[in-house]
Order: C-alpha cells, then sequence, then structure tokens
C-alpha cells in the first residue's frame, strides 16, 4: 500500500510529488510507467515515482540546449546570483518540510536530514556569491600590439548523476555552481530517493531557474539515462556514485570527449596516535563513521589505532556506540536511521562474518535486530582487524567500525595508503610536527586532523586515484563548470 503524503505533517504538500520534469513541464511518464520507491525505516512503499524512457531524456537534452544558450546571454552573473539566492531563501523557508521528505526516502533521522537540508542550502548562497566571481586575466603578449585575454565560458548542458545517501546536497553541489556559471542541467535523480530532488526543483524554479535550464527525468531505465553519457549536446557530466559505474560512464563520455566530474568511491582510514586526545579522537571516528549510519563516502572505514593507547580508546568508543538508537529516522529519539536496502544490510553483515571468521574479535553489535521492520544492522566494532579482511580493502557503506593496531608512525601511514581509493582520510594527534609531516604522506584528496567532520561549501571535494577528480564546492567549483577561452586582440597599435 503507498502512504498518503497528507499523514507526514508537511505544510507545503504540494512539494512532495512524484512527477519529472521534462521541458518546462511536470509530467508522469509518457508510458504510464513508475518504479516503487521504499521507505527504508518501514520496508513500505513511500509512493510510486515517474519512470522515464529514453525519449524523455532526449527531450530534456535538446530544451536544457536551447535554455542554456539563453540562460547565460540574457543573465548578468550578478542577476544569477540573486536567482540563486532567492532559491536558497526558499530552501530554508521549506526546511521542515525538505527534511520530514528526505528522512522518509533515505532513512536518515530529522536531526540529519535537517543538517542536510542546511548543507544543502549552503552551496546554494555560495554560488550565489562565486557566481559573480567569475573573473578572467589579461595576459602580456609576445606579439608587439597585441593582449591576451581570458573569459570564463558555461560549458553548457550537463548531464547531472546523484547517489541516494545525500539526497538534497548532492543535488546542490552540482546544480548550483552548474547555473552560477550560466549552464543547464539534466538531472537523472537517484531512483531510491527521487522526491529530495524533484522538491528542490519545484524551488528552483519558484526562485526564477528558466525551466528549460532545469530538467528532471527520474527512471530505473538505465539505458534510457546513458543518455546523459553519449548525447552530443551534453557537454559535461557530473557523477557522484561507484567507482565501477564513474569508470563506465567515462568511457561512454569519451565517445563525444564530455567534461567529467567524478566523486567516486572511498576506503578512508582514521589514525590515532600515541599522543592523540583520545575524547577528541572518540568523537571525531563517532562522527566520520557513523554519520548517516556509516553511508557517506568519506565515511571511516578502517580505523588504525597506535597498540599504546588501543584499549583505552576501543572501550570509549564501545561506550558511545552501546549510547546509539536505532529507530525510524522520523522519531525523536532516535540517533541512528537505517540502511538504505537489503543490500546494503546484507554487505554489512557480510563483511561483519568475514572479520569474525579470520581472527576479528566482536566487541559490540554485530547483528540485525530483530525488534525493528526496516533495513537495520546494529552499530558495530571488531577489533583486531586484519589487511586480509574485506573490510580492509572495500568500502562497507554500513555501521561497522573495525580497528587496526599499529607500532609506528611509517606502518600506519603504509597501512593508510595501501588502497587505491584516496576520497578522506583523518587522524588524531596534539604534536604539531606530526601533524604537518602526516598530512604531507597521507594519499587522499580531503584530510580531517583533530576532527571527524570535513563536509563543507567552502572546502574543496573530491578525490584522487580511483575515487575519482574533479573539486566540488569551495571557489574550485564553479571552474568544473566553465571552460576558459582566450581571446587575443592584436594589432591595437596601429
Ligand atoms: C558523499 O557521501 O558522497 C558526500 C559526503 C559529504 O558531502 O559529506
Amino acid at each position: 500500500m503507498v502512504m498518503d503524503p497528507k499523514t507526514f505533517g508537511l505544510h507545503n504538500v504540494s512539494l512532495f510529488d512524484f512527477r519529472g520534469l521534462v521541458a518546462g513541464v511536470w509530467k508522469p511518464a509518457p508510458s504510464g510507467k513508475t518504479f516503487d520507491v521504499i521507505e527504508p525505516s518501514t520496508k513500505r512503499i513511500l509512493a510510486k515515482c515517474a519512470d522515464f524512457d529514453r525519449e524523455a531524456f532526449t527531450i530534456a537534452i535538446e530544451s536544457a540546449h536551447v535554455g542554456y544558450q539563453e540562460y547565460s546571454s540574457s543573465t548578468t552573473a550578478k542577476e544569477r546570483g540573486a536567482i540563486l539566492r532567492k532559491w536558497h531563501d526558499l530552501i530554508i523557508e521549506n526546511l521542515e518540510d525538505l527534511a520530514i521528505i528526505l528522512s522518509l526516502e533515505n532513512g536518515k533521522t530529522l536531526i540529519e536530514a535537517r543538517g542536510e537540508i542546511n548543507y544543502a542550502a549552503s552551496f546554494v548562497s555560495w554560488f550565489a556569491e562565486e557566481a559573480t566571481r567569475a573573473y578572467g586575466e589579461t595576459i602580456p603578449s609576445s606579439y608587439r600590439g597585441a593582449t591576451v585575454m581570458t573569459f570564463r565560458e558555461p560549458v553548457g548542458v550537463c548531464g547531472i548523476i546523484t547517489p541516494w545517501n545525500f539526497p538534497a546536497a548532492m543535488i546542490t553541489r552540482k546544480v548550483a555552481p552548474a547555473f552560477a556559471a550560466g549552464c543547464s542541467v539534466v538531472i537523472k535523480p537517484p531512483s531510491e530517493t527521487p522526491f529530495s530532488c524533484i522538491a528542490l526543483s519545484k524551488l528552483a524554479l519558484q526562485a526564477g531557474i528558466p525551466s528549460s535550464c532545469i530538467h528532471v527525468v527520474p527512471t530505473k531505465d538505465r539505458e534510457a539515462s546513458l543518455q546523459l553519457a553519449t548525447h552530443p549536446k551534453v557537454a559535461k557530466l557530473s557523477f557522484t556514485g561507484s567507482t565501477g559505474v564513474g569508470k563506465m560512464l567515462m568511457k561512454l563520455c569519451s565517445d563525444t570527449m564530455k567534461r567529467l566530474s567524478m566523486e567516486l568511491g572511498g576506503n578512508a582510514p582514521v589514525i590515532v596516535f600515541q599522543d592523540a586526545d583520545l575524547d577528541c579522537a572518540v568523537e571525531g571516528t563517532m562522527i566520520s563513521k557513523f554519520r548517516s549510519s556509516g553511508q557517506t563516502c568519506v565515511c571511516a572505514n578502517r580505523i588504525l589505532v597506535h597498540t599504546s593507547v588501543l584499549e583505552e580508546f576501543t572501550q570509549r568508543l564501545i561506550a558511545k556506540v552501546e549510547r546509539l538508537k536505532l529507530g525510524s529516522g522520523l522519531s525523536p529519539e532516535v540517533t541512528q536511521g537505517p540502511l538504505v536496502n537489503a543490500a546494503a544490510v546484507a554487505k554489512v553483515s557480510s563483511h561483519v562474518k568475514d572479520a569474525l571468521s579470520k581472527g576479528g574479535l566482536l566487541r559490540t553489535g554485530g547483528k540485525v535486530p530483530q525488534h525493528l521492520d526496516g533495513f537495520f544492522y546494529e552499530p558495530t566494532v571488531i577489533t583486531g582487524a586484519t589487511t586480509a579482511m574485506e573490510v580492509s580493502y572495500d568500502e562497507t557503506f554500513g555501521p561497522l567500525a573495525a580497528i587496526f593496531a599499529f607500532d609506528t608512525e611509517e606502518e600506519a601511514i603504509q597501512l593508510a595508503n595501501a588502497t587505491e581509493y584516496g576520497l578522506a582520510g583523518y587522524f588524531f594527534s596534539q604534536d604539531v610536527n606530526t601533524i604537518f609531516r602526516v598530512a604531507r604522506k597521507l594519499q587522499c584528496g580531503m584530510l580531517g586532523v583533530n576532527t571527524g567532520l570535513i563536509s563543507a561549501s567552502e572546502n574543496p571535494f573530491g578525490g584522487i586515484k580511483e575515487s575519482g577528480f574533479g573539486r566540488e564546492g569551495s571557489r574550485y567549483g564553479l571552474s568544473e563548470y566553465q571552460y576558459i577561452k582566450s581571446v587575443t586582440i592584436g594589432n591595437t597599435e596601429k
């Protein structure tokens, strides 16, 4: 049975919509097809979302191609900034409704969902300001009487493919800089959590984004969505998701030489050195490991602890983990929501079983709770983790804290870097020399030192190695949606 949105306590019920936005019209799929969106905390069908086909992507891309040319040539950067500012304000005005929709479809607790909506809004206000700072340069020319200048031009139509773990923030982190630059977007929202994207897009239209510049095409048809990687009128693809899918998209994009931003998988180490402030290290590990129930690409996956503080750190971590309360994200006392689906639960379960079969010691958690109906797994701590275990080389994407022991700094760095991924890393030390030395040696795009929280609109977000490339947020995020055009003006001495 599909649930009735009126029962969710939304003030603005029109934000909860199941249709797509194609060429300026909110509509169901012409075929009438829909797919089920499941509420992860109950396993019930939350709603049926329109399931579009290939044709819808073609129409959206064609419209977006006309749209960006009009939008970029008819607006100043300041005007685009003002539209984004309005969008930001509308997101904040509707924060509670957006948080409820997000919590229902993703399972996040309401506190986390409100945090994510604020985080999503922060990218919009950031790029509202950055829109006006797209400076070019003048360059001394080697030709007499000539001047070289650069302009930052919008790349054009941008395909946007986002994941379910941040249904709101991953939309705004890509779409706000695209609009700031003067681009248009065709978004394929995640099929697990399409409704936050739909709600945000309604507010974007209300703020004044032209309807030819924003298209939302929900689908479960993988072939249809691949149009974003193959259609010649898409100039850029921005993707957040798994490394495997990222590689496949990259190959497809090569035929039409699209610009790419790839924010892919991680395997983040946390290193707790001998001289760490243990309260700070435990707090930081809790945030980085259990944020969104362990389902962020910057979540700690391997916790490396110096043998001299191993037991003390572990005891303190367990005490905090055992205070986490599992349940529906909408219940006020709950601190950990469910995982996204049955496959996510199976993965955590398999990592735990594998670790225990290879000598790991279960310290707390370690099972599917029987008293809850949704996709839950108990927050779990395992000690004695080794590089032979799956958790050491595969991102769990769930609430398993696997603790490895080390004796020397060299060993910790070697262990931390022994992965093909390089997204985030964290370490805890109070020694200034250790901080500078280790920060330079860890191979990742983002580092948290004495903190587990690194995500913010001003911080360049992105990885190295097989975690992808490109930077989102920050002053670098805008240039991902621009190309540099050089203009040489010659013979000015005549
Ligand atoms: C992600 O998991 O893809 C994003 C995490 C973040 O922005 O903190």
